[in-house]
Formats: C-alpha cells, sequence, structure tokens
C-alpha cells in the first residue's frame, strides 16, 4: 500500500511529467492506487499524493464503490466543461479538512488507459468535481488554492497547524 503525501509536501505543488513508459509497472502503480484510495476512504487520488510525479490519477464515484465505477486517467486532458456547481470538497493529503468550492457542473475529458489507448470520459455532479480536483493535482494544485476568501479563512488556522507538523516530523527525519 502506499502511504499518502500531506500538505506540505513540496510534491503537491509541483507539476507532474507526463507518463510515457506503458508497461506492466504502470499497471501495479494503478492497481495500489486504487487500494490506497479505498483503505483512506476516497473518491479519488492523484500519483502526486502517493509520491509519484506522472500525470495519473484514479476515481470511483459509484455509490459502494465496485470495481465498475473505477476509472484511471492517463495523461488526461479536458475536452469541455459545462454548467457550475457549488459544494463541499476535501483531499486526502487534508484529512479533514473541507471547503466549498465551485466547480464546474460537467466535465468531459480525454486520457490514455493502462495500455496507452485514449478514450473519453464524461462526468457530472460529484465525478464532474472529482475529475477536476484530481486533474488539479497533476498540474500541482490543490484544493484550498483559488478558494473565495470566506472559505480559505476557515482552513487558515488548520493549514497553519499542517506545516507545523510537517516541519517537526522533517526535523526528527
Ligand atoms: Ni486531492
Amino acid at each position: 500500500m502506499f502511504k499518502i503525501v500531506h500538505y506540505p509536501d513540496p510534491i503537491l505543488t509541483t507539476p507532474t511529467a507526463p507518463v510515457t513508459d506503458f508497461g506492466p509497472r504502470l499497471a501495479d502503480i494503478i492497481e495500489e492506487m486504487f487500494l490506497t484510495m479505498y483503505q483512506e476512504r476516497g473518491v479519488g487520488l492523484a500519483a502526486p499524493q502517493v509520491g509519484i510525479s506522472k500525470r495519473i490519477f484514479v476515481v470511483n464515484c459509484a455509490e459502494e464503490q465496485p470495481p465498475e465505477g473505477e476509472i484511471a486517467l492517463i495523461n488526461p486532458e479536458i475536452v469541455s466543461i459545462e454548467g457550475e456547481q457549488y459544494g463541499d470538497e476535501g483531499c486526502l493529503s487534508f484529512p479533514g479538512l473541507f471547503a466549498k468550492k465551485k466547480r464546474s457542473m460537467k466535465v468531459t475529458m480525454r486520457a490514455q488507459d493502462v495500455t496507452g489507448e485514449w478514450f473519453e470520459v464524461t462526468g457530472e455532479g460529484l465525478l464532474a468535481r472529482a475529475l477536476l480536483h484530481e486533474r488539479d493535482h497533476l498540474d500541482g494544485n490543490i484544493f484550498v488554492q483559488d478558494l473565495e476568501p470566506a472559505e480559505f479563512v476557515k482552513l487558515r488556522k488548520d493549514l497553519e497547524q499542517m506545516r507545523r507538523e510537517y516541519k517537526r516530523a522533517h526535523a526528527r527525519a
């Protein structure tokens, strides 16, 4: 199982590199990302959150998360966005933190699958939110960026606390 990288680890704010090698190691990474995501009770997980600075993320937003709900996106691109939603959002790299955030209501992305084949996926509501949140991770964008000021203020103390904990942990190491 992978270990989740927490804020403010710099890998979370570093843009990731495209995947060029579609060998068996990639399938292993993706499988382990799904396992880690389920273990942590998330609906999405991006590779930099497990210490891999590559353009890979996984989501499963289906009710009870059956295997059919699993989508792994490699080198994803946004094809189109539509509408708007406003709601709570969290991130496994920020345990226990939630903020209201504006997102598109619907998004279509194209991406490569584990074999390198291109495919398209369209998500609405929660799936759109997850796809956009995870794709942001690949550019080194974390969800606490571009929040409305009133929402950001609510998180400020918790973020300070996380930065202190990170510093302590790394001073020990
Ligand atoms: Ni996240």
